[in-house]
């Protein structure tokens, strides 16, 4: 059996919780016998902050790269409010995005029946969600320059972000966002500004044309940014994949999560590209949701889209779809057993905490073995 080489990066706030559960479940995967693992930890974001006066160190970056695949916690939180912008927790799963060149985020929605009461969505609308978000992730006004804050002659400030993609980089997450859709449902809505700016022009274009030459068996869709947030509140179902640049799919991707139900249910993956000569591709795994300050360090966290982004490895990462589906199964049916955490709860369920909820999902796999 392959020895896959894994990287925790628990983080910061509730990303050490959640953590602790992933580890759980890796020991679990070991001990049936369904992986192997080599797995490292290191410090990112304000930890690594506290640490090396650093968002991440330079070991912890020569780690990532050696790695086979990446689980990241979160980061953030109020105590490093007054950091250097530099060393801002951010900073270190930007530079892990971009030095790893994670261009693809792929952000799956999806609203179990059993959690469809917990949307702020009637339950017609978000029963039976599924769909996908590719978010473009090393691009655009995240990382285009200039980028500055400039002080004018009368006293005023000036800041400059700069909105920047390239057709390449349009090319390379539209044919990822294609190929999804053809696993799926066939569908791709790709989202932009085309009206108002000229990165949205250029991205609808390259978009059109990549369809029109490698793929115009899926069915696609133009929709305006802000007309596409206002159908994803209004008749969510219509979307199979949605393609779109970085800052939009940030965005999209908070009102998508929260159509199921709660943000601590989604996983996500970060992939690079596929790398010639070892045919392997870079990957990080981490849940949608973020450091979640307030609730940090009580045990209350929802450990499902941290154990979902461990599946998510599993399937994209290691060629292990089989396990990653037990994985899957397994949430699905503490959920349908009516375990919530306090963010997912509702009227006559068993409310449990984090490790809790790691408990009740362990059961299940055993029971599923
Ligand atoms: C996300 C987060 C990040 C982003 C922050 C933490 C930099 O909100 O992954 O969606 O804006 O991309
Ligand atoms: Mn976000």
């Amino acid at each position: 059996m392959a020895t896959h080489k894994l990287l925790l990066l628990p983080g910061d706030g509730i990303g050490t919780e959640v953590m602790a559960e992933v580890k759980r479940v890796i020991g679990w995967l070991e001990s049936a016998g369904l992986a192997s693992f080599a797995v490292e930890e290191d410090l990112v974001g304000g930890a690594a902050y506290d640490e090396h006066g650093v968002a991440i160190s330079e070991e912890a970056m020569t780690r990532a790269l050696a790695a086979d695949a990446i689980l990241l916690g979160a980061v953030g939180g109020p105590k490093w409010a007054n950091v250097p912008y530099e060393a801002r927790p951010e900073a270190g799963l930007l530079r892990l995005r971009k030095d790893l060149q994670l261009f693809a985020n792929l952000r799956p929605a999806i609203c179990y029946p059993a959690l469809a009461d917990a949307s702020s969505l009637k339950r017609e609308l978000v029963d039976g969600l599924d769909m996908l978000i590719v978010r473009e992730l090393t691009g655009g006004v995240y990382f285009g320059e200039p980028k500055t804050i400039t002080d004018l002659s009368d006293g005023q400030k000036r800041a400059v972000d700069t909105q920047v993609y390239e057709s390449y980089e349009i090319e390379r997450i539209a044919r990822v966002a294609f190929e999804l859709a053809r696993t799926r449902r066939n569908k791709v809505v790709s989202a932009e500004k085309h009206n108002v700016m000229k990165s949205g022009v250029l991205w609808k274009q390259v978009v059109s044309e990549v369809h029109g030459a490698e793929f115009s068996d899926v069915a696609l869709e133009h929709q305006l940014a802000d007309s596409c947030a206002m159908q994803l509140v209004r008749a969510p179902k219509q979307f199979d994949v949605l393609v779109t640049d970085n800052l939009f799919g940030d965005i999209l991707s908070d009102v998508a999560a929260m159509l199921t139900g709660s943000l601590g249910m989604l996983p996500s993956a970060s992939l690079g590209g596929v790398e010639e000569i070892s045919g392997k591709r870079r990957a990080l795994y981490e849940p949608v949701h973020g450091a979640a300050p307030d609730i940090a360090g009580k045990g209350l966290a929802n450990p499902i889209a941290m154990i979902g982004s461990l599946a998510m490895a599993l399937r994209y990462s290691f060629g292990l779809g089989e396990a990653a589906g037990r994985i899957e199964a397994a949430i699905a049916g503490v959920l349908d057993k009516g375990y919530r955490t306090n963010d997912i709860k509702s009227e006559g369920t068993t409310v449990v905490g984090t490790s809790g909820m790691g408990d009740a999902i362990l059961a299940e796999l055993g029971a599923a073995r």
